[in-house]
């Protein structure tokens, strides 16, 4: 723990915006807003809300960000609740539209910079709740190294059919239900397995009310890394949206960032190599999504610590999945909330040496400190397996290289469809070209399917192939066909898929020379993705091949693209700039 600061050193940035005669003009801005004289003593905070009612992930987040802001005040500081955007990739999924998801990650960490630089904020609290606001607020964290708190929205529960909303001899009855239900579902409709009242029954049920999707997608894998990487409070990644656990942990943050400042920590000080270590495991552990390889990169980026792909696979040689959770596993994060959420994991991972107990978090304490208390589960509970009885003995985020992928790739395999895959390619510019054929039966057994000008900056934004994995899954093709492409993928994809294949089509990337019918060897246990057609070939097809036009040449997404590094950097657009 660091020594404590001074009242005056508490507003490094608020003093000199706000103190003195000739910073009246800016205090008068302010008497409106709700300062008193009292208040321009104290350090500013911000609370940035990524609330909006354009998803349920986000519709509750402006009541907990009012409940920071009373913990900031009552700490003795002042605070002040500014928006930020949010979008859903539930909704956008499959669509043109995604194409501004993983960009949203970008603007979110850019507004929420221009808000707390602009008005010179002590320290503030991030309060996101949905894929890409979360990282998109952990990496202004990361980039602008002031106090700060990250809170997660929380999970949604899961929804339900009854006999009484469901068809006659509905299979979905009393099962768990979420989004990925509802994707899965448009699989298994097209496959002629389910009717259209059965389709209806799962779409109008499964989103129950507010809180992230409900497995161990991104959202949940992103909040549990962000615990595990010190900078939100203990637990905090596994409440329920609704709950008064919730409403405590946002108190308990606006609190806490008013403590940092007094005792001198900032980020930086929290987001360390073995913090970043520390999530890896933690979200091997859990099963958690490829789309944590992608942020990760993004935030230590940010943090200006050196973390590269490797360090997944150094990693993942030695930390098991232990998490029954969804989509390849069986229950939702609300069931491991009940258990006791990623605490006792996490003590059993310290316990075994996998986890730094050293590293510093928010709350002042060492991760160890945290977890002195932390009881074990219940016995009985089958959500997280004993650590000599693991789901997989290493990790499931792999990440392949080979003469398709010389800049890496990144897949999500659980062992359940085996380790190795040869077959034909089948190639598509575009997921909805993908989607299409395979929901029309044209996709058969021992394709690969290749779907590629998916990438950062091809797509640009890099899509998430929910829409496909989830039809592959529902046409019951799930163990015999494979999915790669330079987009990436939904916390909530499960099957033969590899992402993030570098570099990507649009730059001359590998991918971009793959023909329809040429042999493709995806092995996991070698962690090698081959194209099995010689140099002198894919030397022609090389000279043959021409950069695509840009998609978009105004605006957001070619601001993105002009920007953004590869994937395997973590597809950020701040880095390397030219000025
Ligand atoms: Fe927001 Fe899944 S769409 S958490």
């Amino acid at each position: 723990m660091k020594k404590k600061k001074n009242n005056a050193s508490l507003r490094p940035f608020s003093g000199p915006l706000l103190d003195g005669p000739h910073r009246a003009a800016a205090r008068s801005m302010l008497y409106p807003v709700g300062f008193t004289e009292e208040d321009f003593k104290k350090p500013l905070i911000g609370i940035a809300s990524t609330w909006s009612n354009v998803t349920p992930c986000n519709i509750h987040i402006d009541k907990l960000a009012l409940e920071a802001e009373k913990g900031a005040n009552a700490n003795g500081g002042k605070a002040i609740v500014f928006n930020t955007i949010t979008v859903s990739d539930g909704i956008s999924n499959g669509n043109e539209a995604m194409k501004y998801s993983l960009v949203s990650r970008e603007v979110i960490a850019d507004s929420i910079e221009t808000v707390v630089g602009c008005a010179g904020m002590d320290g503030f609290v991030a309060v996101g709740g949905c894929d890409k606001n979360m990282p998109g607020a952990m990496i202004c964290i990361a980039r602008m190294n002031r106090a700060a708190v990250f809170v997660y929205g929380g999970t949604i529960l899961p929804g339900c059919l009854t006999a009484a909303t469901a068809p006659a001899n509905s299979p979905n009855i009393g099962k768990d239900l979420d989004i990925v239900s509802v994707f899965e579902a448009v699989g298994q409709h097209a496959a002629g397995k389910i009717s259209d009242e059965e389709l209806h029954a799962v779409e109008s049920c499964a989103i129950p009310g507010p809180g992230s999707c409900g497995g161990m997608y991104t959202a949940n894998t992103m909040a549990s890394a962000i615990e595990a990487l010190g900078m939100s409070l203990p637990n905090s990644s596994a409440q329920n949206a609704i709950s008064p656990a919730k409403m405590d942990d946002c108190r308990r943050a606006g609190a806490a960032v008013v403590e940092m400042l007094r005792q001198g920590i900032r980020p930086r000080d929290i987001l360390t190599k073995k913090a970043f270590e520390n999530a890896i495991t933690v979200v091997i552990a859990l099963g958690g999504s490829t789309n944590a390889v992608l942020h990760l990169l993004a935030i230590a980026s940010a943090a200006e610590v050196k973390l590269t792909i490797d360090d997944f696979t150094r990693i993942g040689k030695r930390v098991p999945v232990l998490a029954d959770l969804k989509p390849s596993g069986k229950y939702s994060m609300s069931a491991l909330v009940a258990i006791g959420g990623i605490r006792p994991l996490m003590k059993i991972l310290l316990d075994k040496k996998l986890l730094h107990g050293d590293a510093l978090t928010c709350t002042g304490e060492t991760l160890a400190e945290t977890l002195r208390n932390v009881k074990p589960y219940p016995t009985g509970q089958q959500i997280i397996r004993a650590f000599d009885n693991p789901i997989k003995k290493d990790s499931h985020l792999v990440i392949f290289y080979g003469n398709l992928a010389p800049g890496g790739a990144v897949g999500k395999i659980t062992g359940k469809e085996g380790s190795r895959f040869e077959g034909k390619a089948i190639v598509f510019e575009g997921e909805e070209k993908a989607l299409k054929a395979i929901l029309d039966g044209t996709v058969k057994a021992g394709h690969v399917i290749i779907i590629r000008s998916e990438g950062p900056k091809g797509g640009p934004g890099m899509r998430e192939m929910l829409a496909p994995t989830s039809a592959i899954m529902g046409k019951g093709l799930g163990k015999d066909v494979e999915l790669l492409t330079d987009g990436r993928f939904s916390g909530g994809s499960h099957g033969f898929v590899v992402g993030h294949v570098t570099p990507e089509s649009y730059v001359g990337g590998p991918i971009a020379l793959v023909k329809n019918g040429d042999k493709i060897i995806f092995d996991s246990e070698k962690r090698t993705l081959t194209l099995d057609v010689s140099k002198t070939e894919l030397a022609k097809r090389k000279k043959a091949c021409k950069k695509p036009a840009p998609r978009y040449p105004r605006g957001v997404l070619a601001k993105f693209a002009a920007h953004v590094t590869s994937a395997s950097e973590g597809a950020v657009t701040d880095k390397d700039l030219e000025l």
